[in-house]
């Protein structure tokens, strides 16, 4: 990793709200110093034309579970697991990232049960030897009707790292799973395939759960979320009453709306709308929901996603221009950086102007498909 006090040029420079389609920065210190177009004032690493973007800030990615528990039931080295997905996320442009670690233990599924604690502690581990690229907060994301969510939330908001709380509800026949037979897909495709009367089991025990605890407990998270002044989003938004909920409750962020009704709803009470990246990418939900293009041709879509393909974040940015015409580059490429990164308050970063973080990355794209070739954190090449 080399320090880059120096200069950046030749490159499509895209800023909050226009391109400099031949231009140069500087940096100095960790900061962007100073932006130009056309001939630099020294000479720097020349892009070639390649694009130049603020680094990805990405608030919800479960996609750490995957370098965990590669196979069912296989448990990798949690700090080495962390140090790959880093890895992985780097070279997707992603500078920022808000790990998604699931708040959740429930008989019956054996995914990442309980590993919440196991894996924040070994991001921090990996942070304090020197092992990240990348910068990296935790999201919790807590399914609310679960009985032991509070105690566990309470218990993780202890931590420095922790940026954002979301509150899930993956009760049958309601919200992401309106229609049953989608969970149904969804868990006998997942790690492990229950059969339906396993399945009947789970969804009978939810029933029961979300009657007994779901009140009680989204009060206290949201009391919680509150008294740690954590911001918080709502998920899977469905109907008007939930979105009259998460307004009431002070939510900043609403994950995955699921239809254009509640998604329209939240935007205009200032809500920011986040969808999935991969959604966009494949050119719909793989939960029968609203397609995130939708959204954003409406005008609705706040911030995207990777959710759980790192690389479909920089893709779905790039490619958004199509697929919305009322998003040019900068609108498109906000929806990444800017906006999910003071969604969450990180004001120092997330654009290229002056006295911002040096967060950057060097893309190429060929027919439509970008590869990013250097990544820098304040001003540090980091891959
Ligand atoms: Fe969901």
């Amino acid at each position: 990793m080399t320090r880059n006090d120096g200069v950046l040029s030749n490159a499509r420079v895209v800023l909050a709200d226009h391109v400099i389609e031949t231009g140069w920065i500087a940096l100095s210190n960790g900061t962007i110093a100073e932006v130009g177009e056309g001939r630099p004032p020294e000479r720097g690493e020349d892009f070639g034309g390649d694009l130049l973007l603020p680094g990805l800030v990405e608030l919800h990615t479960d996609h750490l579970e995957a370098h965990y528990m590669p196979r069912p039931k296989v448990h990798w080295n949690p700090v080495a697991a962390v140090v790959s997905y880093d890895g992985q996320l780097a070279t997707s442009g992603i500078t920022t990232v808000l790990d998604s670690l699931r708040v959740w233990r429930e008989e019956g599924i054996a995914e990442a049960d309980g590993e919440a604690e196991i894996l924040a502690g070994a991001i921090a581990a990996a942070r304090s030897d020197g092992l990240l690229r990348i910068e990296h907060f935790l999201h919790l994301r807590c399914e609310v009707p679960m009985p032991g969510v509070v105690a566990e939330a309470r218990s993780l908001l202890g931590r420095p790292d922790v940026r954002l709380i979301s509150l899930m509800d993956h009760t049958p026949g309601q919200r992401q799973f309106r229609d049953e037979r989608k969970l149904r897909d969804y868990y006998r495709g997942k790690k492990g395939g229950l059969s339906d009367a396993e399945l009947d089991r789970l969804f009978a025990q939810r029933i029961r759960n979300q009657e007994t605890h779901g009140s009680r407990n989204y009060s206290a998270l949201v009391e919680l979320a509150a008294r740690h002044a954590t911001p918080l989003a709502s998920h899977d938004d469905t109907t008007l009453d939930h979105v009259q909920q998460s307004v009431a409750d002070g939510v900043a962020i609403a994950e995955f709306p699921t239809t254009v009704e509640a998604a329209e709803a939240l935007h205009a009470a200032g809500v920011r709308v986040l969808m999935g990246a991969p959604n966009l990418v494949r050119g719909g939900s793989h939960a029968g929901n609203v397609a995130t293009a939708d959204l954003a041709r409406a005008g609705t879509l706040d911030i995207l996603s990777s959710d759980y393909v790192p690389a479909s974040l920089l893709m779905a940015a790039l490619g958004l221009p199509a697929a919305a015409s009322n998003h040019d580059l900068p609108a498109a490429v906000r929806t990444v950086t800017k906006t999910p990164a003071e969604a969450v308050g990180l004001h120092d970063r997330g654009e290229i102007a002056p006295g911002k973080r040096a967060d950057l990355i060097r893309v190429r794209v060929a027919n439509d498909i970008p590869a990013v070739r250097s990544v820098w954190l304040r001003g540090t090449r980091v891959a």
